[in-house]
């Protein structure tokens, strides 16, 4: 019987003003997943730890389970394949945890079967999964930068077109995850379907000057690029004392500061371990004052996203 253990990390989505176009990974926390070969057709989930019980052990409504599905069925592949999924990050974080799941399945199944599709190709496969969280409006920004590691633009979702871009290799995340479940498809609920061409105008103007920042190592164009007219300032009301945390993040020397993904994790962009050390102790005073439990990660943008932990 073949085996895999993979390791799939966790993601930040619309750093700022590119909202579903936006990503990068992170080197800690992901999910692990352990895929099993038997000769029994069918996909089953034998296992699923750390996810309090939450999600379903039926395949079609499991995103590791979905992905590998349609991958499957693509590869027409005959035989049976156990699934054991170890949830090492909170659900509704806004740091792509379906994503992480999805990702991990794709990724350990075709390093199972010798590498038949390039890792860009299985994009699509692990977006047939992360559909099942995004209520009916599919974006790649989580799965892409999980997969492919590093920082990454989603062109365009049909064709699939995702690019890799440059950044400053001393660039350090800051995030601190308050302990809250917040469901993606709500907060994509609760979005204006229609925004002002004078909106639109400084946002675009915002994401290319977040890329060339991050391509030419310009920090001060980094930050004040992050700045997210259209999406920030509905999610923001979902999190409790959000502008008193990334003021905080600002003044203690942060280089940007906003939501990741659908929230209510919060990350800040930093130039230094140090510097994004001390961000971190000020964004977790804010909540620790007013009594939410939260997490904090440090990391440098992860550039290889999924690995292989033992086969
Ligand atoms: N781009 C997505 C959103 C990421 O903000 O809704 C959440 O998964």
């Amino acid at each position: 019987m073949k085996k895999i253990k993979v390791f799939a990390p966790a993601s930040v989505t619309n750093v700022g003003s590119g909202f579903d176009v936006m990503g990068f990974a992170i080197e800690k926390p992901g999910d692990e997943i352990v895929l099993k070969m038997t000769d029994e057709p069918g996909i089953k989930i034998t296992k699923i730890t750390g996810d309090g019980g939450k999600l379903s052990k039926d395949p079609y409504k499991n995103t590791a389970g979905l992905s590998l599905i349609s991958l499957v069925e693509h590869l027409e592949y005959k035989k049976g394949i156990e699934i054991e999924l170890h949830k090492k990050m909170a659900l509704g974080s806004g740091l792509g945890s379906s994503a992480a799941s999805a990702v991990a399945s794709v990724y350990a199944f075709n390093e199972l079967l010798g590498k038949p599709l390039a890792k860009k190709e299985l994009i699509q496969f692990a977006l047939e999964g992360e559909k099942l969280t995004c209520g009916g409006t599919p974006h790649a920004d989580n799965v892409a930068a999980c997969l492919m590691g590093g920082f990454v633009i989603v062109r365009s979702l049909s064709p699939i077109d995702v690019v890799n871009i440059d950044y400053p290799p001393n660039l350090y995340c800051t995030i601190v995850h308050p302990h809250l479940e917040i469901i993606t498809a709500n907060t994509r609920k609760i979005l204006r379907k229609h925004i002002l061409l004078s909106d639109a105008v400084k946002q675009w103007g915002n994401v290319a000057g977040l890329v060339a920042g991050l391509v030419s190592g310009n920090y001060e164009l980094i930050g004040n690029s992050l700045q997210d007219f259209i999406v920030e300032p509905v999610r923001s009301i979902l999190i409790p004392n959000f502008y008193e945390v990334k003021n905080a993040a600002l003044k203690a020397g942060a280089v940007g500061c906003s939501i990741s993904g659908s929230g209510p994790s919060i990350f800040a962009f930093s130039k230094s371990k140090n510097s994004a050390e001390k961000v971190g102790d000020a964004m977790k005073k804010v909540l620790n004052g007013i009594g939410i439990g939260n997490d904090l990660y440090i990391s440098k943008i992860n550039k290889t996203g999924p690995r292989i932990i033992s086969d």
